[in-house]
């Protein structure tokens, strides 16, 4: 595998083509590890979009998946945005498409369209507030109780925030990301038999996202832990056990170990590796830096409406029913 302490050359001009493009490079917590030790910044879609709208470079580079790149061209329409990845869509983003999200808005006319940031810009375009997986249940509970949610479009995310919300009118599009839906009740039921004693740190687009919650709520004090790619890195530094269970894209065992080397992170499922999130490759990410390959170009009209729901969820003062 490629790392930077076997590719010095690699760093060294990266390192000069960053400063020459005044480029700031961001990596998902799902990149390859060549990657994610390049970059200035890593994180989940969250910490990513923040950074997006505060960093002063003028260039951003975005490890990661187009409605990443989307999302931090929509937050910050004056910079250069560029995906050095050609093609890395998301199966999650592709399972709803904005005429069906018209069609579904039709029949709600009341309602709030919570959309997760992995949806395309034309689909935020339609919608009123964003989330990620480190912030939906906070955003829904926040919603009037009277008012119907139309969250998308995630059905285990979905699920798992009806089950800690108890919203009475949230409706859930059945949407799911191809590689952790891969990651089922069956095979976490069977890892945890085979160690009752780990603890199980699980992503909650996954599969198993409801198994996990029957067996938080079923066996008083199981360990079982529903976070974000970061909390899992947090909660990878601060536990005492033995053995970890996780149900996530793998790219993140390595992170999880470098937080914790005395503790064994196993992936649930360890086949479930993004093909997006990899397709990356040096000769892409120079190309990016040295020529703008890969630049992300919007319509104006389509970023004027993206940007709201992306601005209302990091600014709750921006969030439509409470001005409502
Ligand atoms: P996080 O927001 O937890 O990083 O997960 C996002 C995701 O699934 C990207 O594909
Ligand atoms: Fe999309 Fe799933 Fe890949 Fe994340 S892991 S980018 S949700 S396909």
């Amino acid at each position: 595998m490629l790392s930077i302490s076997t590719a010095p050359a690699l760093k060294e001009q990266v390192n000069e083509l960053r400063s020459r493009a005044d480029a700031v490079i961001l990596a998902h917590n799902y990149q390859p590890l060549w990657v994610k030790e390049l970059a200035d910044f890593r994180g989940d879609s969250l910490q990513l979009s923040r950074k997006a709208t505060t960093h002063p470079a003028s260039t951003i580079v975005f490890c990661g998946v187009e409605f990443m790149a989307e999302s931090a061209k929509l937050l910050s329409p004056e910079k250069r945005v560029l995906l050095p990845a050609a093609g890395a869509g998301c199966s999650l983003a592709d399972s709803i498409t904005t005429e069906q999200l018209a069609k579904w808005k039709t029949e709600y006319s009341d309602a709030i369209v919570v959309a997760y940031v992995n949806t395309s810009a034309a689909v935020k375009a339609l919608s009123d507030v964003c989330c990620t997986s480190a912030n939906a249940v906070e955003i829904v509970r926040e919603i009037p109780r009277d008012r119907t949610v139309l969250f998308l479009p995630d059905l285990f995310l979905g699920s798992y925030v009806a089950e800690r919300t108890r919203h009475p009118k949230l409706k859930v599009w059945m949407g799911e990301c191809h590689v952790h839906a891969g990651i089922a009740p069956e095979e976490l039921a069977a890892k945890v038999s085979a160690d009752p004693d780990a603890e199980l740190f699980i992503h909650p687009e996954c599969g198993c996202t409801s198994e996990a919650l029957y067996r938080a709520s079923e066996i008083p004090g199981a360990p079982v832990k529903l976070l974000s790619t970061t909390q899992m890195i947090e909660e990878a530094r601060r536990t005492s056990k033995k053995h970890v269970l996780v149900a996530t894209e793998i790219g993140i065992i390595n992170d999880l170990q470098a937080a914790n080397p005395g503790t064994v992170f196993e992936p649930v499922n360890p086949s479930a590796r993004c093909p997006y999130m990899n397709l990356v490759t040096p000769e892409s990410l120079i190309d990016s830096l040295a020529n703008g390959a890969g630049e992300v170009r919007l319509d104006l009209a389509t970023m004027e409406r993206a940007a709201q729901p992306l601005r209302a969820m990091l600014d709750p003062a921006l969030r439509p029913w409470r001005s409502a």
